[in-house]
Parts: structure tokens; C-alpha cells; sequence
């Protein structure tokens, strides 16, 4: 199995090649810092399989270069598969593999890390301090014992989140069509209840046609005012310019994002450097009380470590006919 490996930054390669030993010692990656295109495509001459991630773009006409090409496997090393053209795979016998989970609770740690930190005025505190500024106005932040978090989506990552969320006292609401038993602290409710009686909002639910633009206008009206809202799933769940209308407005005590629209250009990318083009990103960034990260919640290194066993167990398994269904990603109409 020879896999080419588009996109690939030092911690992908340390993990993978770590992993390449045992039943893997005889899958063959070579690497490419750039991502896939229509002009990067064709590189995939010659291999088994490629290997891409949550940004890459793996649209008709990349799918039709690998198919020309002779790929018969299209490894995404994430969870999400909105980038690839799943019909476009089928239509040409490519096989779609995925890493359904990896570890939910580096997620749920990260978002509660960004909503700890925007409550608590880390990211100021930390530059403050730094310029032997000590004073400690405009710092005051609010327990998170006793108020009331809101999860939207209790999935694996929902589920984890709640479970901390419990050991800070908070008492916990959700709303997700698929009651999670294990989760007997939680009450399960309306998005409208949620929404109205939620100190702190986190979601967790995926984008669909029907969570795109979850938080937008209207629903930021129903919110409490000083709500604290994080989001970690994906950046189009919440219309950001009424993101931005209801910061100006108020309304929320903090803001922590690590996904939000437009984020594409940015990912896993330093463009420190360059002049923003998006005037969203570059309007977010301003304001005191938001705290942005650019898609870092699955970024440690159990979460790696889980990535890359997962991928080339999906290799080995396509090269050997054993595919477990769960990481296979089939076009759904
Ligand atoms: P999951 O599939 O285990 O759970 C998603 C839950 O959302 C399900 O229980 C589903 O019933 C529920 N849901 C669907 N539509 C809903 C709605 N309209 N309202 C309320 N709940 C709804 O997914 P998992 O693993 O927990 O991941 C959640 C999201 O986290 C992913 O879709 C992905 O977008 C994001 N993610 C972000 C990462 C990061 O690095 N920031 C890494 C991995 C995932």
C-alpha cells in the first residue's frame, strides 16, 4: 500500500511515522506539504491511496485526476467529510475512509478551556501581566459554579463536555433529538429553553442543511444577555455577521471560537505576515471579549496518536477487503 499524504505538517508526519511498524511496517507514505488541487492531483500517479484532512478540498475535478491516476482510496484523517465529493467517488469506484473518533475529549477540553479563558480574561491577563501591569480592572470575570450551561449536540464531544461541565457544579441543559441515556445529570430540552436559560452556550452539534446558521438574529435575541456562547464544531453554524451585530449589541459576555466562517484560507496556516482579506475575521479579531483558535480542539497528542492508527488501520484493512463499515463514507443519495 503506497499512500501520498497531502498537507502534512511536522506533527503529522512525527505521528504516523511513529505508527508505521508492526502490521503498518509495509504501508509506504510519502509526504507533500501541499494540500490537493487539480494541480497537486496528479502527484497521486503511482499510489494506492491518498491522504487528506478537514480542509482539503476533494471536489469533482480532483476526484476525476486520482481516478486517472488510479487511486482507489481517499484516507481522510479527520472526522467531517463535507470537502469531498462523496457521488463523485462512487461514481469512480474510490473507496472513502474516515476517523469517526479520535478523541472526543481533547474537543471538550479545548472548548472549555476557551470558555474558562474568556470568562476569566486569560488572554489579557497574560499580556497585561507581561507589561509589569499588574492592576486587575476590567478583569473580573463569574463563577461557573451553579449557572446553567446549554449544550447543543450531545454526541461523543457534547457528552464529554458535559461530563466537565458537571464537575464544575453547573447545572446542565441540551437539546439533541438522540437522548444520550449515560448522561442521567442532564436535562434535555428545546432549543428556545436553552437558549433563554443558558449562562454558558457550547456547541457540539455537525453542520447540516439544517444547522447552517443555528445562531443566527433570532436566536441570539432569545439568549440570555451576558451569555457566554463557544463554539468548536464548525464555523457556519453561527451566522457571524449577527455574531458580530449581537457583540456590539451587548450581548454576550464572551465569545470563544476555534471554528468560525471563512476559516478556510487560515487553517493550520501562519499568515502573520499577510493583510486579512475577510473583513468578518478581521472584525471578530477586534473585539476585547472574543477569543479566537484556528481549529486546534482535536490538537493533542492522544488525539494524533488515534488519527494515525486509524488511518492505517483503514489501509490495511481496504488492502486486505476487512473494511469495518463505520469508517467507510458512502454518498447518501
Ligand atoms: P457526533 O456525531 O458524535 O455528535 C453530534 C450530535 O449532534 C449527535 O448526537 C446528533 O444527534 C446531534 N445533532 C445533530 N443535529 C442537531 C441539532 N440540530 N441540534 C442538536 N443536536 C443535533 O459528533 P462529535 O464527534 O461529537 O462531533 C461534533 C462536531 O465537532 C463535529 O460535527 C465537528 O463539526 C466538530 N469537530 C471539531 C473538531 C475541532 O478540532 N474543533 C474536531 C472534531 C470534530
Amino acid at each position: 500500500m503506497k499512500i501520498l499524504f497531502y498537507d502534512t505538517k511536522i506533527y503529522d508526519k512525527e505521528s504516523f511515522n511513529y505508527n508505521l511498524k508492526g502490521k503498518y511496517k509495509n504501508i509506504v507514505i510519502d509526504y507533500l506539504e501541499s494540500d490537493i488541487s487539480v494541480t497537486t492531483a496528479g502527484l497521486a500517479s503511482g499510489y494506492d491511496a491518498v491522504c487528506v484532512f478537514v480542509a482539503s478540498n476533494v471536489n469533482a475535478e480532483v476526484i476525476k485526476i486520482l481516478s486517472k491516476c488510479k487511486v482507489k482510496l481517499i484516507l481522510l484523517r479527520c472526522a467531517g467529510y463535507n470537502n469531498v465529493n462523496l457521488k463523485t467517488a462512487e461514481k469512480y469506484g474510490i473507496t472513502v475512509m474516515r476517523v469517526p473518533a479520535y478523541s472526543p475529549e481533547a474537543v471538550a477540553e479545548h472548548a472549555v478551556a476557551l470558555a474558562l479563558a474568556v470568562n476569566r480574561k486569560i488572554h489579557k491577563a497574560y499580556i497585561k501581566v507581561r507589561e509589569n501591569n499588574f492592576s486587575l480592572v476590567g478583569l473580573t470575570g463569574r463563577n461557573f459554579h451553579s449557572k446553567t450551561a446549554g449544550i447543543i449536540g450531545t454526541g461523543k464531544i457534547g457528552t464529554a463536555t458535559c461530563k466537565i461541565l458537571k464537575g464544575f457544579g453547573m447545572k446542565i441543559l441540551a437539546v439533541d433529538d438522540n437522548k444520550n441515556k449515560e448522561l442521567d445529570f442532564v436535562t434535555y430540552t428545546d432549543l428556545d429553553t436553552l437558549l433563554k436559560e443558558s449562562d454558558l452556550i457550547s456547541l457540539h452539534c455537525p453542520l447540516t442543511t439544517e444547522t447552517y446558521h443555528l445562531i443566527d438574529k433570532v436566536n441570539i435575541e432569545k439568549m440570555k444577555d451576558g451569555v457566554l456562547l463557544v463554539n468548536t464544531s464548525r464555523g457556519a453554524l453561527i451566522n457571524t455577521n449577527d455574531l458580530i451585530d449581537g457583540i456590539r449589541d451587548r450581548k454576550f459576555v464572551g465569545v470563544g471560537l476555534d471554528v468560525y466562517e471563512e476559516e478556510d484560507n487560515n487553517v493550520f496556516e501562519n499568515r502573520e505576515d499577510d493583510i486579512l482579506e475577510s473583513s468578518i475575521t478581521a472584525r471578530l479579531l477586534s473585539f476585547p471579549n472574543v477569543i479566537v483558535t484556528s481549529h486546534q480542539g482535536f490538537l493533542t497528542g492522544e488525539a494524533l496518536s488515534s488519527i494515525a492508527i486509524t488511518t492505517l488501520e483503514n489501509s490495511y484493512q481496504f488492502e486486505n477487503g476487512t473494511i469495518i463499515d463505520a469508517n467507510l463514507v458512502k454518498a447518501t443519495v
